[in-house]
């Protein structure tokens, strides 16, 4: 094996000579970070595919990140390092299930988290983030029937928080967030009495009403910018805790554990799977490659442009 600081060399030689761009998010592996030309949330990561010039996206994260890259920027050649890192969220909400669903609630606009397939994209209307679902159902005029899909958890959220009754969710979940539970964070409670509790909208909802705040990865950084707190118990994928340690030094954090902990972390093992090994690989042979059908395609960009317009 090599090592990683030859490895790091190696990936920003490879980079240069091939105008590429890495973009990760920021639950991948410290390492995968530290490489990367620019670390994000799901929206900063699509707004960043959509504008960037290199020839070559290199995703680090899973493949429904990836797959949004190349819908945006058709004419790029985008890369995943490991095509089997998927999101149980996107694999929940099957594009042909997804399109028999739609069809009972005609006069519904669809809204539909990025964690998707592409197919599920085509049927969708407009796209959501963690970070702007909020304010593009508010964006729909009163009265609009919507369609919200994939995440329960998510959808419930909007619902509470929006107080709109006429919000049908499809029954699709993260299995991180989800494992994430009351309990556990009340005895952290117990042990730190002075740390606030940072949430992730996937998370179910008595986390969510037992959070002091609830936000997408991005948001959750920011607001501890502004709250200046000195320690807060953090209930999303722990690859967040490098971001957190590097821009927060001070503060301390103590991740969430699962309801099955033993390791007291929350990965996701999907995220993990992206390496240097395989970025390294990936950018020597140009391959794996992300491929979308046109018309799929096309039908794709509609919702997600919808998504980026409404998020300026
Ligand atoms: P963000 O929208 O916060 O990037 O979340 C993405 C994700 O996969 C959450 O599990
Ligand atoms: Fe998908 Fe959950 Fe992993 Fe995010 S944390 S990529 S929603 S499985």
């Amino acid at each position: 094996m090599v090592d990683n600081s030859i490895l790091v060399e190696r990936i920003k030689a490879l980079k240069r000579e091939k105008n590429a761009v890495i973009l990760a998010h920021y639950y991948t592996r410290p390492e995968v970070q530290q490489i990367a030309d620019f670390i994000g949330d799901s929206l900063a990561l699509s707004q960043k595919a959509a504008d960037t010039d290199a020839d070559i996206i290199l995703f680090a994260g899973v493949y429904f990140m990836a797959e949004t890259a190349k819908v945006l920027s058709p004419q790029k050649k985008v890369l995943i390092p490991d095509p089997a890192a998927g999101c149980s969220l996107a694999d929940s909400c099957d594009a042909a299930e997804f399109e028999k669903f739609i069809g009972k609630y005609p006069d519904h606009k669809v809204v539909s988290y990025v964690n998707t397939s592409v197919g599920v994209k085509a049927l969708t209307d407009v796209c959501c983030t963690s970070s702007n679902a909020l304010k593009i159902v508010e964006a729909m005029p009163a009265g609009q029937k919507i369609i919200f899909a994939p995440d329960r958890n998510l959808g419930d959220y909007i619902k509470r928080m929006t107080g709109r009754n006429d919000i049908v969710l499809w029954d699709g979940a993260c299995h991180v967030h989800e494992k994430f539970s009351l309990e556990k964070i009340l005895e952290l409670k117990k042990e730190y009495p002075g740390a606030k509790v940072l949430a992730h909208p996937e998370c179910k909802k008595p986390v969510l009403m037992a959070a002091d705040f609830v936000g997408s990865t991005a948001a959750i950084i920011n607001y501890i910018g502004t709250d200046g707190g000195k320690e807060y118990i953090i209930a999303t994928e722990s690859g967040i805790l490098y971001e957190l340690r590097e821009k927060y030094p001070a503060v301390n954090f103590i991740p969430a554990p699962p309801m099955d902990s033993t390791c007291g972390c929350n990965d996701c093992e999907y995220m993990k799977l992206v390496t240097l090994e395989k970025i390294y690989d990936a950018l020597v042979n140009e391959t794996p490659e992300v491929t979308i059908d046109e018309d799929i395609r096309r039908r794709a960009e509609v919702s997600i442009r919808n998504m980026l317009a409404m998020s300026k």
